[in-house]
């Protein structure tokens, strides 16, 4: 049997199987009941809610040879070539496709053509924000006077780019993203009926992540099953997806907010080691920090859609610990943060450095009021004072590795101590020199600057090597090197 992709089988057939968008549907229901049918109807919202189906439902109930209530019976002939994209009355036009094009540019001679077949001739025009102004042109001639006979359906995933002499001849839908109860409900539905033992932790995150499109559910459904079969499991779906957990999300969110730096550090390091993906990591903790906001600034209405059970308790006990300003000032950091993993290297210093920045932000309030700088000054010792701290440790260093291994010192004297901070310690190279970075990575030389750096310090360290100065960004990492590790260095002094 061929395989069919779940969302495909799941494709709702009748306006009664459609999960939300009900005053879409309860409209469109009436219109074909009353009959009183719009010549062009406008459908947009995410991909994945319902447009296509809709529009496909509306193209059979006007064409249906028994229609119900409005519903297409789904058994006659027309119906089931209509299903089936045989129905030469009903036309779907891809937009985004050049054919698409070209359809449109004849569009004003084709629609005079009765139907061939059916009642009513349907246009589904998808993407229809990716015309080009002449085919909007083209469509716009026709919308002006349509004949009797034909309907449009334009969908779009972008409203804000329909021009507004198009969008006033439409009767407009907005389509709203589903929420997790629907999405839930459904993913609960389709799994029973093909026998899937899909556990209700496995069900949450594949909801939440699907982020309000049900297509997107689906698909993740499949894509989970056809890895780990009929019984899928929360982690099975982390696994498979390449989730952050919600619980370690609230954790390490827990740890920014309260300020507790070496938790932070410790749990990017845990979840790297699991081999989390760093850019996975910001985007989940910018999903997290969005939540929270939207808790903080709405109440707990607007997450009920959104946000699972457990979720909810963690939200509930962190939104009084902030203020909406922060939260929008860490949202920045980690979209900024974000960006710049998509194409760096130093993946490990780059989250470091921004949960350190966002850690940072949530200092409690108090502690930084009333902190006189002295405490600070008293701390982190001068620049020129920390310069010398840092020179005297990395010549220190560079003695300890020539007296093991003379051409790994030739190496190592290339870069340039930058600090330490928790279980790390950080040594730069100019952009020149990515060959004398990347032969220190490997062993043995790796180990050998190892143990030294652990004579010296009395712990291990793990040594990160990094570029220094290839472009601006390396220049704000060092930036906020300098600024974090002021304090550190005092430790690493001896
Ligand atoms: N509102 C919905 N109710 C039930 N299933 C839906 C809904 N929206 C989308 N789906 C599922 O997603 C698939 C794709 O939906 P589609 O109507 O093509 O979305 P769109 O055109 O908005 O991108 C459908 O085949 C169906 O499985
Ligand atoms: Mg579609
Ligand atoms: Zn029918």
């Amino acid at each position: 049997m061929a395989y069919l992709a779940l969302y495909r089988v799941w494709r709702p057939g009748r306006f009664d199987e459609v999960v939300g968008q009900e005053q879409t549907v309860t409209a469109l229901r009436n219109a074909v009941k009353t009959g009183q049918l719009s010549h062009a109807y406008l459908f947009s919202g995410p991909r994945g809610t319902g447009k296509t189906s809709i529009a496909k439902i509306l193209a059979k109930a006007v064409n249906c040879e028994n229609v119900v209530e409005g519903e297409p019976c789904n058994q006659c002939s027309t119906c089931r070539d209509i299903n089936n994209s045989n129905f030469m009355d009903v036309i779907e036009i891809d937009a985004a496709s050049n054919r698409g094009i070209d359809e449109i540019r004849d569009l004003r001679a084709r629609v005079r053509i009765l139907p061939a077949q059916g009642k009513k001739k349907v246009y589904i025009i998808d993407e229809v924000h990716m015309l080009t102004t002449e085919a909007f042109n083209a469509l716009l001639k026709t919308l002006e006077e349509p004949p009797d006979s034909v309907i449009f359906i334009l969908a779009t995933t972008e409203a804000q780019k329909i021009p507004a002499t198009i969008l006033s001849r439409c009767q407009n839908y907005n389509f709203r993203r589903l929420t997790l109860a629907e999405i839930s409900q459904r993913l609960q539905q389709v799994a029973d009926s093909n026998d899937i033992d899909l556990e209700e932790a496995a069900r949450d995150l594949i909801a939440r992540r699907a982020n309000g499109g049900m297509r997107d559910a689906l698909s993740l459904l499949d894509q989970v099953h056809s890895y780990k079969g009929h019984k899928i499991t929360g982690q099975d779906v982390m696994s498979v997806l390449g989730l952050v957990d919600e619980n370690f999300m609230a954790r390490l969110i827990n740890a920014v907010l309260t300020h507790e730096i070496a938790e932070v550090v410790g749990l990017l390091n845990q979840a790297l080691v699991e081999g989390k993906e760093a850019l996975q990591i910001v985007r989940e903790a910018s999903l997290y920090i969005r939540d929270l906001m939207f808790y903080r600034l709405l109440g707990e209405d607007v997450l009920m859609s959104y946000v699972s059970e457990t979720g909810k308790k963690y939200l509930k006990q962190q939104k009084d610990l902030v203020s909406p300003s922060d939260l929008m000032k860490a949202l920045k950091v980690l979209m900024g943060a974000g960006e710049k993993l998509k194409f760096s290297e130093g993946q490990k210093f780059l989250l470091e450095m921004s949960f350190m920045e966002i850690t940072a932000l949530f200092a409690p309030h108090e502690e930084a009021k009333k902190a006189p700088p002295e405490r600070k000054a008293a701390a982190a010792p001068e620049p020129k004072e920390r310069k010398d701290a840092l020179e005297g440790t990395w010549n220190k260093i560079l003695a300890g590795v020539k007296e093991v291994k003379i051409p790994t010192h030739a190496l190592l004297c290339q870069g340039k101590l930058l600090g330490a901070r928790g279980d790390s310690l950080y040594i730069g190279f100019k952009k020149g020199y990515k060959f004398h970075k990347e032969r220190l990575e490997e062993n043995p030389n790796r180990e050998i600057v190892e143990g030294v750096v652990k004579e010296i310090f009395g712990k291990n360290l793990d040594i990160q090597f990094i570029f220094l100065d290839d472009n601006q960004y390396n220049d704000i990492i060092v930036k906020r090197a300098i600024e974090y590790f002021g304090e550190d260095i005092v430790e690493i002094k001896d």
